[in-house]
């Protein structure tokens, strides 16, 4: 399962830390949102460290559709009714200036990452929404219209048509500024006191520290785990579809996604909550419809993403909580990660270099309304009834009668555990409660994944960790051959 941007870009490894080391600003993640926060600030003299647990890029970075857009599904009738027109614009105007900023850097750092300039839609079939939306856009400054006509890859269809969108290779781009930059991979940070970061061989001191995790995994203060879950959705990268002009996005009944990238059609879609794996079978769901819709085509490549969701639709980029002035996070980016790691960066970059920004209130961590609460307790009600499921679910099979090639909660010795057969007759055991914060972890038959349905940690069936915010395994380090 490797996407297209991993089979045709690597980016050079690099070194453990192994030193103590003191820094000004010390950005944690080096995906897109780490990398670019860490440019800024050394472009503004700032002195930068970047400290990776895995490989650059090797989170969402690389499983990515790489859309530059101000265009997020239906987004800003919405904003201006729950926030007002001033924040709407401000959102509208960041993301806007996002574009902007790839363009700049693409042009002046002369990266060959095949940055092209396009238009994105939003294709649907409920007119009156679809012209709502680009009043609402075009309101806010932003260039919005509305297409009886589009041409999207299936056929013709009603859309909302953005003006002035990109899209890019993102490892092509991210491994030209890492080149820049000062990173230590195979890095996991283990835990932070106010100015010190601890990880496996060394420590860092930094005045300012940045969260770009993904998912913070700091769970006091900041409380990012009660205002935000995880979702997945799937990507297929098809060979002889038609190659569309144009990036496209279904409005919420029909949510599949199309770009082009070289000689494929990406064509994206089957989304869920991160542990949700009741239906099983996303790829086949989506090879089905590409069969449908495309029937000539030939599938070259398929990948799945996983994105933060916040209660209230909108990132969290900016001081990590009120008691933390020098810790700083970027998280909640939806499914638009490319724009909101460039509004993240310069935002974090304005805060640290003690400029004010004038899209900041919009982003801000600490806001809270009434339609964030009502999200927190949606996101709470979901958290109890994984836990309580944890105490009170039957297991699924004895070990005996699991089939190989399957996995699922069974019990063994009395003890509710987590098991995955293998074709060959090898049994890999796990933990099922989740060292985030204790839910039970779902099987995803897709991925052979143990997943969770909470915050959307996700692990191997071996037990090794694949998605935070969790920070360690669940292997129980037991193996062995079927009895
Ligand atoms: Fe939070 Fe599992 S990710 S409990």
């Amino acid at each position: 399962m490797e996407s297209i941007w991993t089979k045709t870009c690597s980016i050079p490894k690099r070194e453990q830390l192994q030193k103590d080391k003191k820094t000004e600003v010390v950005v944690i993640g080096a995906g897109m949102a780490g990398i670019l926060i860490a440019y800024q600030l050394q472009k503004a003299g700032k002195k930068v460290i970047v400290l990776e647990a895995n490989r650059i890029a090797s989170g969402q970075t690389k499983n990515t559709t790489a859309k530059i857009t101000s265009q997020h599904n239906l987004k800003y009738a919405a904003l201006i009714s729950s926030q007002g027109e001033d924040k709407a614009r401000q959102y509208a105007m960041a993301n806007e200036a996002a574009i902007e900023e790839y363009r700049r850097i693409i042009t002046e750092e002369k990266i060959p990452c095949d940055f092209q300039e396009t238009a994105a839609f939003v294709y649907g079939q409920d007119k009156p929404k679809l012209i709502a939306e680009a009043e609402a856009g075009g309101s806010l400054g932003i260039s919005a219209s509305f297409q009886s006509h589009a041409k999207a890859p299936f056929g013709i269809s009603p859309a909302l048509r953005f003006d002035g969108q990109a899209q890019f290779h993102p490892l092509k781009f991210i491994k030209h500024l890492a080149e820049q930059l000062e990173i230590y991979e195979k890095t996991p940070v283990q835990t932070v006191d106010a100015h010190t970061l601890h990880t496996p061989k060394a420590k860092v001191s930094a005045e300012h520290i940045v969260f770009a995790t993904h998912y913070p995994f700091v769970n006091f203060p900041g409380l990012y785990f009660a205002r935000m879950h995880q979702e997945r959705s799937y990507v297929l990268a098809l060979e002889d579809a038609p190659l569309a002009d144009g990036m496209f996005i279904g409005d919420e009944e029909n949510n599949y996604s199309f770009r082009i990238y070289d000689k494929y059609l990406l064509f994206g879609g089957a989304g869920h909550r991160t542990g949700d794996n009741r239906e099983g079978g996303r790829y086949d769901a989506l090879r089905q419809k590409a069969m449908e819709l495309f029937p000539n085509a030939k599938e070259a490549a398929h990948w799945s993403a996983q994105d933060c969701m916040p209660v209230d639709g909108i990132p969290y980029i900016g001081q990590y909580a009120s008691g933390k002035p020098d810790w700083y996070v970027a998280t909640g980016f939806q499914k638009w990660g490319m724009t909101t790691s460039m509004v993240s960066a310069l935002l974090i970059r304005d805060m640290i270099c003690g400029k004010e920004n004038p899209y900041a209130a919009v982003f801000d961590p600490q806001r809270f309304s009434m339609e964030a609460a009502e999200g927190i307790a949606c996101e709470m009600k979901e958290a109890t009834k994984t836990l309580a499921k944890r105490f009170f679910k039957l297991p699924e099979a004895t070990e005996k009668e699991l089939p190989a090639g399957h996995g699922g909660v069974v019990e063994v010795d009395g003890e509710k555990i987590g098991v995955y057969k293998e074709e060959d007759g090898t049994i890999h055991m796990v933990n099922i409660r989740c060292p985030h914060l204790g839910c039970q972890l779902e099987w995803n038959p897709d991925e052979k994944s143990w997943d969770c349905p909470c915050h959307g940690s996700r692990f191997d069936f071996r037990g090794h960790i694949i998605n935070n915010p969790a920070q360690e395994g669940i292997s129980l380090n037991k193996e062995r051959p079927l009895p």
